[in-house]
């Protein structure tokens, strides 16, 4: 197979949890595919690298043929240099006793300088998918300091969501998950957000045939949003495998595209559509192709829909609105 030009991917906090899932299913080219080489950038706080130069061994020593540099830093302009995708994972999670406010301005000391880094030293076609929670508030304070990038390339991840949701439905319907179609996460990836079957089918029928609006409200949507803090309760720690994968998924969808005829979720600048505030980085149902996002248009939202894809995006609102008051943005 002839291989294309390598690609500079910056994974941060790469000596967490996800980054030990993720870095390797990049190096093994599942992310940007089997012919494009990969030249990976690690970046870490200065506590983190001894641990990040361990997994940079067991890189080594799998031998990826696709793999051909690792480099290892706790300085953001150096982890940015040359990077086409940066996938942003390192944040402060919240400790005992933190408040919604601390947690945000504790991000905003991360996400400003990075993304004030991106915009310093990333390659022109630089995209950014954001995993580090607030993900989507913190997609938007990086994107915020990037003024020389155009806001699309900034985006947060809802694919986790996204499947999550597709698993849920398939066990209910007693279906394989490829064959659902038309499902979309609406709004911020924490428990508002909204995972909407109203447009999905599976094997071609609609789902709102197959499962009554109980089972949407009390089981599927609550167990979808809240499955995060499900995982943490079980794990003693939160998803990251799962994580790692939807990343993956998300990155791989963006360059590569989207399959025909179908859509997924992922948190985008928004344009105004759906009623949800222009600039907002919000889930909603997309498409890609050309290495670009797009929002799948005309899609009917009903008053059930409204109310939920409203709370979660009033949500986003305040937490843009609290961040503008720290001064992060
Ligand atoms: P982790 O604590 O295992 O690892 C985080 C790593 O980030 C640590 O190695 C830490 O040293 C590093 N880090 C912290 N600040 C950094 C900075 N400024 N620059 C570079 N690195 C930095 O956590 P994890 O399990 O890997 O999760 C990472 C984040 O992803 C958390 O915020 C978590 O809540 C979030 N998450 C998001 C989703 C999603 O669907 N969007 C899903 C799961 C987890
Ligand atoms: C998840 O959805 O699994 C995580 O965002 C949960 C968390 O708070 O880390």
């Amino acid at each position: 197979m002839s291989q294309k030009a390598p690609v500079t991917v910056t994974v941060t906090g790469a000596a967490g949890q996800i980054g030990y899932a993720l870095l390797f299913r990049i190096a093994s080219g599942q992310m940007l595919g089997a012919d494009t080489p990969v030249r990976l950038r690690l970046l870490e706080i200065p506590q983190g690298v001894k641990a990040a130069e361990g997994t940079a061994m067991e890189l080594d020593d799998c031998a990826f043929p696709l793999l051909q540099s690792i480099d290892i830093t706790d300085d953001a302009r150096v982890g940015f240099e040359g990077a086409n995708v940066a996938l942003l994972v390192g944040a402060r999670p919240r400790s005992a006793g933190m408040e919604r406010g601390d947690l945000l301005e504790a991000n905003g000391g991360i996400f400003k300088p990075q993304g004030e880094a991106i915009n310093a030293v990333a390659a022109d076609d630089v995209r950014v998918l954001v995993v580090g929670n607030p993900a989507n508030t913190n997609a938007l304070i990086a994107q915020q300091h990037a003024p020389d990038v155009p806001a699309e390339r900034f985006t947060a991840m809802t694919r986790l969501d996204h499947n999550r949701a597709l698993s849920q439905l398939a066990q209910k319907t007693g279906t394989g998950v490829s064959e659902i179609q038309g499902l979309t996460i609406w709004g911020n990836h924490s428990a508002t957000q909204y995972p909407d079957v109203f447009h999905a089918t599976v094997a071609g029928k609609p789902v709102t045939d197959l499962v009554d609006e109980a089972w949407l409200t009390s089981t599927f949507i609550p167990t979808v949003a809240k499955r995060g803090a499900a995982i943490i309760e079980a794990r003693g720690a939160s998803s990251a495998a799962s994580a790692a994968n939807a990343a993956v998924d998300h990155v791989r969808d963006w360059v590569l595209g989207t399959p025909e005829g179908s859509w997924t979720s992922a948190a985008i600048v928004s344009d105004g559509s759906y009623g949800v505030p222009e600039g907002l980085i919000s889930s909603f149902p997309v498409t890609s192709a050309g290495g670009a996002w797009e929002i799948v248009q005309g899609l009917e939202v009903g008053d059930f829909s409204r109310e939920r894809i409203d709370a979660s995006v009033a949500e986003l609102s305040e937490e843009r609105d609290a961040v503008r008051e720290l001064g992060l943005i």
